[in-house]
């Protein structure tokens, strides 16, 4: 292919989908791309037609502002067109933006404006003898659509121009942004989750989705806010000489600017300028996507004038971009502390908000194939604020014809343990729990917990320095250490009497109860109260290892994919390993207390409200002791709720559903009768 033809095919890809993007952004308000990546891809275009001027398409969107307005409101013809400014990404582009600014104003001296660049909709105001009549949205910059009932409802926004020192003029046509600070913006995405009401993506697209409304009851509940920046016409003329003095003319009656705004005296100043902002912009009150650069003397910005529909007095600076688009080089999965399974996509290193990024995370296979990522995919990677890096989207009009599928593996690529991941879960997991070097700290802290084998004297220090010395592989080796006494005297800070301590805590844990050791296992989905009902049901660690899928789902408080769970654990054979080595280290139990002695064996109970006479702790080990199972919520499932003081929806639904009710009298008297309370 020609060079001609491969550069005409790209501007035609580039502008293909700049319009389907333009055409989500402004007509739909539901931006398919990060607004960085448009940009991206508009600047892409304008290069190759700086590159190329004979090749320019005649379609491009770089000379026009883009979006058509919807049908449903009147359109407005704007008197005076809204532009669109062109950009620059860093300082460079910035003096180059001063050297053709200077070039047109040989001489002379040259002050900039600088104020934010808000993240909103831009609209025009018009105000007749100081009344506001009109409010139209910028459109495609020569028409737009008429909202002057939703902006009436902004709250910051004069509706009345009024000042003690300045006349009003006869006529005026304000420009600038409506927003959602970014408080508003969070309080109404929290009130819609609660009410179950769809939220909005950020701050933009809220402004935007309670602008085009035809009520404007909506626009008036939502917390929008007005910043000027500019007047586009004033009869008579307001007679001031600078951009910066104009903005303060409008300040007097009552139009609220930036938090931020600088005069300087130089592109050196602006340059600063930007940098403090870039720094200050997590702690401003509205979303900005970079600053806006203006040749302040308003004669000097006449001179300069516009280029096709850009002034030339005039620039945006934005922030680095925080998406940019890579390749995916390889996926690895890595382990982490509890046995989940992350992929982790390799990318050739890319720049991503003034940071290279080269790793990023793709959760889980699920989104693998949501995103339908595939081995040497072009993706476009995004930061927003600090946050990690994160695919947001293949372009599959990039792929190659040979890019691979990526699959789950079938081993733990740390253990070689099978990997398992039940239907309905999202994540897969390393079934060698207690095997696998990656979940060996996790399994070591759970399986020295309180609730578990109660090891106190192995705190995380302990825990640490063992690693360190490759004493503990796994929760087996923890009844090893004794052997390695000189080893632990070793260890800074650990005498003579802690390693004693030490030393005994362990020996003191070997005599334990089934649940607690079954629960100390680490298996997944088996806590505390699981583990007890399969120490009840098993009565033995032998039966609880033979059992088959039937027998675990049939136990009170096993759901089928902690079955699973169960199953996959025992079967793995390094689990066996571990178990075995633990049990011949000398851990023992007595036998359970049998079922036939827990009369609520496998019953649910829901306790609610406030007991006088003991803890709900309490309450609930005492209902534990006899074998009931004691849950959340109520359900057709529910054997049995005891009421206390100020019982509220659970004792309504228990009553709904005519499931049995007791006082905390009758409950303490049940317990008395069982013998578990005196
Ligand atoms: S002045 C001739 N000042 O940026 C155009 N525009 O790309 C003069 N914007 O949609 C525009 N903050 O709504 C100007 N402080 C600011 C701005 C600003 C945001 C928006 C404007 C327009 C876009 C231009």
């Amino acid at each position: 292919m020609s060079v001609d033809l491969t550069v005409v095919a790209q501007m035609r890809q580039l502008i293909q989908l700049l319009a389907k993007h333009n055409h989500a952004y402004y007509v739909m308000d539901q931006p398919t791309i990060a607004d960085s990546e448009y940009d991206q891809l508009f600047h892409q275009l304008k290069a190759l037609e700086q590159q190329y001027p004979d090749l320019v398409q005649p379609d491009t969107p770089t000379n026009k502002v883009g979006g058509t307005p919807l049908a449903k409101f009147t359109t407005v013809t704007h008197a005076v067109p809204m532009l669109s400014l062109g950009n620059v990404f860093n300082q460079e582009e910035l003096f180059a933006f001063a050297r053709r600014v200077e070039e047109r104003l040989p001489n002379q001296n040259i002050e900039y404006d600088v104020e934010l660049k808000f993240d909103g909709l831009a609209i025009s105001l018009w105000y007749e003898h100081g009344v506001l009549v009109r409010g139209v949205t910028r459109g495609d910059g020569e028409t737009g659509e008429d909202i002057t009932h939703n902006v009436k409802t902004i709250r910051n926004l004069p509706k009345v121009l009024s000042a003690t020192e300045t006349a009003i003029p006869e006529f005026l046509e304000v420009r600038g942004e409506v927003l959602m600070p970014k408080l508003g913006f969070e309080k109404l995405n929290a009130a819609n989750t609660a009410k179950g009401e769809k939220t909005f993506a950020n701050p933009r697209n809220a402004a935007a989705g309670s602008l085009r409304q035809l009520d404007p009851n909506i626009a008036a509940s939502r917390p929008l806010a007005f910043y000027a920046y500019g007047i586009a016409q004033c009869v008579p003329p307001h007679g001031q000489s600078t951009m910066s003095d104009s903005l303060a003319w409008l300040g007097q009656f009552g139009f609220e600017i930036g938090e931020r705004h600088f005069v300087c005296k130089s592109i050196q100043d602006v340059q600063a300028a930007y940098e403090q902002i870039n720094l200050e912009r997590p702690n401003l009150s509205v979303e900005i996507d970079g600053m806006v650069v203006k040749v302040n003397d308003l004669k000097q910005q006449q001179q300069l004038g516009f280029l096709s529909r850009e002034p030339r007095w005039a620039t945006a600076y934005k922030f680095p971009a925080v998406a940019a688009l890579t390749t995916i080089e390889n996926i690895d999965w890595q382990v982490g502390r509890t046995g989940t399974l992350t992929p982790v996509a390799r990318l050739n290193p890319v720049a991503v908000g003034g940071v290279t990024v080269s790793n990023v995370t793709l959760h889980n296979i699920g989104e693998i194939h949501r995103l339908d990522v595939r081995l040497g995919d072009t993706v476009s990677v995004y930061r927003s604020g600090d946050v990690i890096p994160k695919v947001e989207k293949v372009w599959p009009e990039f792929r190659l014809a040979d890019a691979q599928e990526v699959h789950l593996p079938e081993q733990c690529p740390v253990c070689d343990s099978p990997v398992v991941m039940p239907e309905g879960e999202a994540l897969a997991r390393c079934s060698g729990g207690l095997y696998c070097a990656a979940q060996r700290i996790e399994a070591i802290r759970h399986f020295v917990s309180r609730k578990a084998m109660d090891i106190e004297g192995l705190g995380d220090r302990w825990v640490e320095s063992l690693l360190h010395l490759n004493l503990l592989q796994n929760v087996a080796d923890i009844y090893h250490l004794h052997e390695h006494r000189d080893t632990l005297l070793g260890i800074e800070k650990m005498g003579e009497k802690s390693v004693q301590n030490l030393i005994d805590s362990i020996e003191n844990s070997k005599k334990t109860t089934l649940a607690a050791f079954i629960y100390a296992l680490g298996i997944r989905g088996v806590g505390e109260t699981t583990a007890r009902m399969l120490a009840n049901t098993f009565q033995t660690l032998e039966a609880l290892r033979e059992a088959d899928l039937e027998a675990l789902k049939k136990t009170p408080d096993v759901g089928d994919i902690t079955a699973e769970w169960i199953l996959d654990f025992f079967q793995a054979p390094h689990n066996l390993e571990v178990l075995d080595r633990l049990l011949a280290a000398g851990i023992h139990w007595d036998a359970p207390i049998a079922p036939t002695r827990q009369p609520l064996n496998g019953e649910s109970w829901v306790i609610t409200g406030t007991l006088s006479q003991m803890g709900r702790d309490e309450a609930t080990q005492l209902l534990q002791a006899l074998g009931a199972r004691v849950s959340g919520s109520v359900s057709g499932k529910t054997k049995c709720v005891v009421a206390g003081e100020k019982a509220g929806s659970k004792l309504e639904k228990a009553e709904k559903l005519g499931v049995q009710v007791m006082n905390e009298a009758e409950f303490i008297q049940l317990m008395q009768e069982y013998g578990v309370l005196e």
